[in-house]
């Protein structure tokens, strides 16, 4: 496409995904986008939860070690630790990987701010980075709220005598996210929260620039107090899947028996629930949501994760009525090829736990969504989609509760409501269409982000 532009200078970027699907995805996306503009590219990439190659044949893949041994990797969702294990065991490995790709050769390095360890290394080696923040910029902005409120003695968030009632107060500067909308890590703790924010910060301070896979019409002027607080060039360029070519990235295979399930229901008839690659689900909470999407007498397509059961003997287990009630209504998958299955016109709606490769897949489809946050990141998008962009029915219940979601369910596939959100949603799409076309902002940006990577080398 535009690979003139990188002419005789230094190409070879090296780019460091973080081990987790929803912080993969978005980079591989990110490296092609950069490689159809002309830059050659290294995956520098964790042995655990690492990527295909052969679903990128255009790029090189080097393994470093982690240090992660098999049973953390496949025991453990907690991220802050599994990124602490890694904080504490790449740099050596790293460094020497880079070493042996002779560093005179590599213009950047792109990273996944997750990836502590790299900016140490690159210093080290004289080498620049620019930052790959896989949430929205609001999100960035949230941790500054955070930082602020640690301060004045406000978290954790729980009420005490001078933060009263702290979980309902919207935040100043931030409206209409509330205290409990901030992005609370794992860890309650005063210290290890603070010592995370630092981190945060300074892996954007250490950078010459942050990518975001956002967009200017969705986040613009978040986009732009980040810009002052840092001094750093900000790249708002998404939705990079509306620039990238199509290429897997799951970790887990995709059914795609689900499409054809798809093709044979009426328009705008199902609604698709999944919530995302770390969330799983005890048997109760599976059978709380089951009966309520059965009594919301919509049909629906999930993406069924569980928890320490086999969802098989789960489903054997339901009585009889029920199962067929599922068969003549439902169908379950354990992975779906989402994109496929936010595009196709079957689908009316979204129920998702707002990560936010999800969130912004879901409005570049145009399809509203029921905002059932978990933690982090989760929380701030969803009361973005929301309040902000109102394409979403908040959840509001602390459990999963059979009524709460068959209340929901009709909220956005059946009530008026439901239906201005989905007319707002198409108003989004055609704006985030517009944004990655010819001329578009994400496009616009993705020229000064080419041009700043060039000046380096
Ligand atoms: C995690 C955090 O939960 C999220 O808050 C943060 O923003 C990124 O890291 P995850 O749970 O993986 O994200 O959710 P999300 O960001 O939505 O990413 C999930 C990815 O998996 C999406 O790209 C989605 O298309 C894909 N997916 C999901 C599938 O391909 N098939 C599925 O069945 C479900």
């Amino acid at each position: 496409m535009e690979k003139h532009r990188a002419g005789n200078r230094r190409r070879r970027l090296v780019v460091v995904p973080a081990p987790f699907q929803g912080h993969l995805t978005p980079m591989l996306q990110l490296a092609s986008i950069l490689h159809s503009n002309g830059f050659s590219i290294t995956i520098a990439h964790t042995r655990f939860n690492s990527p295909d190659p052969s679903n990128h044949p255009h790029f090189s893949f080097l393994p470093f070690s982690d240090g992660l041994s098999h049973s953390d990797s496949i025991s453990s969702h907690n991220l802050t630790a599994i990124t602490d294990t890694l904080s504490a065991n790449c740099a050596s490995p790293f460094r020497d990987l880079l070493l042996r790709l002779t560093t005179q050769n590599i213009a950047c390095i792109v990273h996944d701010g997750l990836m502590y360890f790299v900016d140490s290394v690159a210093q080290q080696l004289n080498l620049p980075t620019i930052l790959l923040r896989t949430t929205c910029a609001t999100n960035v902005l949230a941790y500054h709220s955070l930082h602020r409120l640690l301060s004045e003695g406000c978290l954790p968030l729980q009420a005490n005598e001078t933060c009263r009632h702290a979980d309902e107060r919207v935040v100043p500067g931030l409206e209409p996210l509330r205290f409990k909308d901030l992005p609370t890590f794992i860890s309650t703790n005063s210290d290890v929260l603070q010592y995370q924010l630092n981190k945060v910060q300074h892996g954007i301070k250490s950078s010459l620039g942050v990518i975001f896979n956002t967009v200017d019409c969705l986040e613009g002027h978040r986009v732009d107090e980040l810009r002052q607080i840092y001094q750093v060039p900000i790249f708002p360029i998404g939705a990079f899947h509306g620039m990238a070519p199509d290429s897997s990235s799951s970790f887990l295979e995709q059914d795609h028996s689900c499409i054809a399930w798809l093709h044979e229901q009426a328009p705008r008839s199902v609604l698709y629930v999944s919530l995302g690659s770390i969330i799983t689900w005890e048997e109760k909470e599976l059978t709380e949501m089951v009966y309520g999407l059965l009594s919301s007498k919509q049909k629906f397509l999930w993406v069924v994760r569980a928890r320490a059961i086999d969802v098989t003997e789960w489903v054997e287990s339901l009585a009889e009525d029920v199962r067929k009630a599922i068969g003549d209504r439902g169908c379950m998958v354990r992975w779906a090829p989402q994109k496929e299955v936010l595009a196709h016109e079957a689908v009316g709606g979204f129920w998702s736990h707002c990560g936010w490769n999800s969130t912004l897949e879901s409005m570049y489809e145009g399809k509203p969504m029921i905002c059932q946050a978990h933690f982090g990141d989760q929380r701030v998008n969803s009361r973005l989609a929301s309040h902000v962009w109102k394409v979403g029915v908040e959840w509001s219940g602390d459990v999963m509760e059979r009524g709460d979601v068959e209340k929901a369910v009709t909220k956005l596939m059946v009530d008026p409501q439901g239906k201005q959100m989905w007319q707002r949603a198409q108003q989004l799409k055609r704006q985030l269409r517009q944004a990655v076309t010819q001329g578009g902002s994400s496009r616009n940006t993705l020229i000064h982000l080419v041009d700043h990577i060039l000046s380096f080398s």
